[in-house]
């Protein structure tokens, strides 16, 4: 395939999971390694962009000649992006943000006692919605992991939080998705679509650079 092309272009990435904290021992989170994020950031940086890569807790090297923002919560998250959003040109939201954080964080660890335990979250702000509704955004490409009706749910997400276009994840085959070194996807936009079969999420990577620039240049010749 031809060669991506996106020298003077900023790029934004936000890759792995987020963590929300319930007392000072505690969080929840989820499964996502940041490899997939990772992947885009080092494909990104290859075909010539400047990148900018916010990173939830992961266990991962910075991919050379990128700059990296390592942030917690999901909050802090949509802070780093709100702030690199504004000279972004492409903006790829790869992380597994917590939909819900607790209403508040116990001051002091929680204490083992009934049998049963209630906490009560509040939603998350969504980070990726919220760049894609500002004017002069830069082009939004969201991902999607589902476990059914996987093409349907993504093509709904495309439309909701007003993307340019979408990686749909299915997250129950084998071997791909989250926490694991190769992928498949399904990239959706408005009048077009192309199946990524499996394979390295670093090749998946360069195939979706290369999807992604031959889209924005289409929308910039119109
Ligand atoms: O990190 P890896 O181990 O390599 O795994 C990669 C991956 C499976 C995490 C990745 O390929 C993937 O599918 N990422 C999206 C995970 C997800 O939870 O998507 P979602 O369907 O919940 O969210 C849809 C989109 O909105 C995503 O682009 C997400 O980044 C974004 N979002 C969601 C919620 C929120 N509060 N803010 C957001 O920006």
């Amino acid at each position: 395939h031809a060669v991506a092309e996106l020298r003077g272009k900023h790029v934004l990435i936000t890759a792995g999971p987020t963590r929300e904290p319930l007392d000072p021992v505690r969080y929840i989170s989820n499964h996502s390694s940041g490899k997939m994020g990772f992947a885009i950031a080092e494909a990104a940086v290859n075909a010539g962009a400047e990148v900018t890569l916010v990173a939830g807790p992961v266990s991962l090297q910075t991919p050379r000649g990128c700059e990296r923002i390592d942030v917690t919560t999901a909050d802090d998250m949509l802070d780093a992006c709100e702030q690199f959003a504004r000279k972004a040109d492409i903006f790829i939201s790869t992380a597994a943000v917590a939909d819900y954080k607790a209403v508040s964080v116990a001051e002091n660890k929680i204490k083992k006692s009934d049998n049963e335990l209630t906490l009560t979250f509040t939603k998350n702000p969504d980070i990726l919605a919220t760049i894609s509704c500002k004017d002069n955004r830069p082009f939004c490409v969201g991902f999607a992991a589902e476990s059914q009706d996987v093409e349907q749910y993504a093509r709904q997400k495309l439309i909701n939080k007003k993307l340019d276009m979408i990686a749909a994840n299915d997250i129950t085959a084998d071997g791909l998705g989250f926490n694991s070194d190769n992928n498949a996807l399904h990239v959706l936009w408005s009048g077009g679509d192309k199946k990524l079969p499996a394979t390295s999420k670093s090749e998946l990577a360069h195939q979706l650079i290369s999807l992604i620039t031959t889209r924005l240049n289409e929308i910039e010749k119109n």
